[in-house]
C-alpha cells in the first residue's frame, strides 16, 4: 500500500496479505466523499482521466462508469494488481517519482492519499497541473495528520489515554521517518494559489471514529501491520490488545484525521 520503508523494512505494501482489507477500508471510509466531490465536476462521457496511486481501483471504477465507452481511465500505481479489470480502465505499473509521466493531457487527474506520502509533494502537484487539458480538473485528497487534537474523542481513563498517545506518536514518527509530510493536506491549496492558479477550492470531511466503524477497523489493522514498530517504540503486547479491544467497542471513540480535498480547475483556454 503506501510502501513505507524504514530501516530496509517495508511496513505497508500492496503485496501484503493485509493490503486488500486495508485498501477496502480506505475506500469505505472515503468513497462517499470522493463520489460527492467528483460527481460535482462534470466528468462525463468521453473524458480522459488519470487516477494516481489507484490502490483497489474503486475510484478508477467509479470514473470508468462516468466516462462511458468513449472515455478512458488510466489507473497507475507502484503495484496496480488490485485495480479491477474494466474495458475503460488501463491499469499500469508506474512510479510517480521515478517513471516518465503519461503523454497527453487529462480532463481529470485524481490522487487520494498519495501525495501526503511522497517527498516533494508541492513540486508533484504543480507538475500535475501542467498535465491538465483546458478546463481540466486536478483533485487531490489527503489526510491532515499534523493534528493539535488528541487521538481519543470519548472520555477515557489515564491508562487508555496514555497508550493511545503512545500509539499515535509511534505511528506519526514512522510516517515522518518514511518521508511523509503530515501537514501537506492543509497546504495544498496555498501551494497551488501561490503558483498563480486562481480556481482552487477545498472541500472537507471527517469520518466517525467510533469503535467498529471502518476508521476504527483501519486503525486496528494498522496496529497489526505495524506491530513490530509499535513494540520497538515501547508499547507492550498487552497495550496493543487493549487498543484493539477499544477499536471494536462502540462506546469508545477515537479522533479521525481531517480530510482535505483540493480541487483545481484549469482555465478553458491557455493564457
Ligand atoms: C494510501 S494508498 C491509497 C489508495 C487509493 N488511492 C485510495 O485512496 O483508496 C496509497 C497508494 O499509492 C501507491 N503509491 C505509493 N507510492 C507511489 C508512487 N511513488 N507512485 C505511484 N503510486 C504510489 C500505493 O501503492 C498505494 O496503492
Amino acid at each position: 500500500m503506501y510502501r513505507v520503508e524504514v530501516q530496509q523494512q517495508t511496513h505497508f505494501d500492496n503485496d501484503s496479505t493485509d493490503a486488500p482489507e486495508q485498501l477496502r477500508l480506505l475506500s469505505e471510509i472515503l468513497g462517499g466523499h470522493s463520489a460527492a466531490v467528483l460527481s460535482g465536476l462534470g466528468i462525463g462521457a468521453g473524458a480522459r482521466c488519470w487516477d494516481i496511486g489507484s490502490g483497489d481501483g474503486s475510484v478508477a471504477r467509479w470514473l470508468a462508469d462516468q466516462v462511458g465507452p468513449t472515455g478512458s481511465v488510466l489507473a497507475t500505481d507502484l503495484k496496480p494488481e488490485h485495480v479491477p479489470v474494466h474495458p475503460q480502465i488501463e491499469a499500469r505499473r508506474h512510479d510517480l517519482l521515478a517513471d516518465s509521466w503519461p503523454a497527453g493531457r487529462f480532463d481529470l487527474i485524481h490522487a487520494r492519499l498519495v501525495l501526503m506520502h511522497l517527498p516533494r509533494a508541492a513540486d508533484l502537484a504543480l507538475r500535475l497541473v501542467e498535465q491538465l487539458a483546458p478546463g481540466g480538473v486536478l483533485v487531490l485528497t489527503d489526510w491532515f495528520c499534523d493534528c493539535a487534537v488528541g487521538p481519543v474523542a470519548s472520555p477515557v481513563d489515564a491508562y487508555t489515554s496514555s497508550i493511545w498517545w503512545r500509539y499515535h506518536d509511534a505511528v506519526h514518527d514512522l510516517g515522518a521517518l518514511a518521508g511523509m509530510d503530515l501537514g501537506w493536506a492543509a497546504q495544498t491549496a496555498d501551494v497551488l494559489r501561490a503558483a498563480g492558479h486562481d480556481d482552487v477550492t477545498v472541500l472537507h470531511d471527517q469520518a466517525c471514529g467510533r469503535g467498529g466503524t471502518p476508521s476504527a477497523l483501519l486503525a486496528r489493522l494498522h496496529s497489526t501491520m505495524l506491530e513490530d514498530h509499535l513494540i520497538r517504540a515501547g508499547l507492550e503486547p498487552g497495550d496493543l490488545a487493549a487498543i484493539r479491544a477499544n477499536l471494536l467497542d462502540p462506546g469508545f471513540e477515537m479522533a479521525t484525521y481531517h480530510t482535505f480535498t483540493t480541487v483545481l480547475r484549469a482555465p478553458q483556454q491557455a493564457s
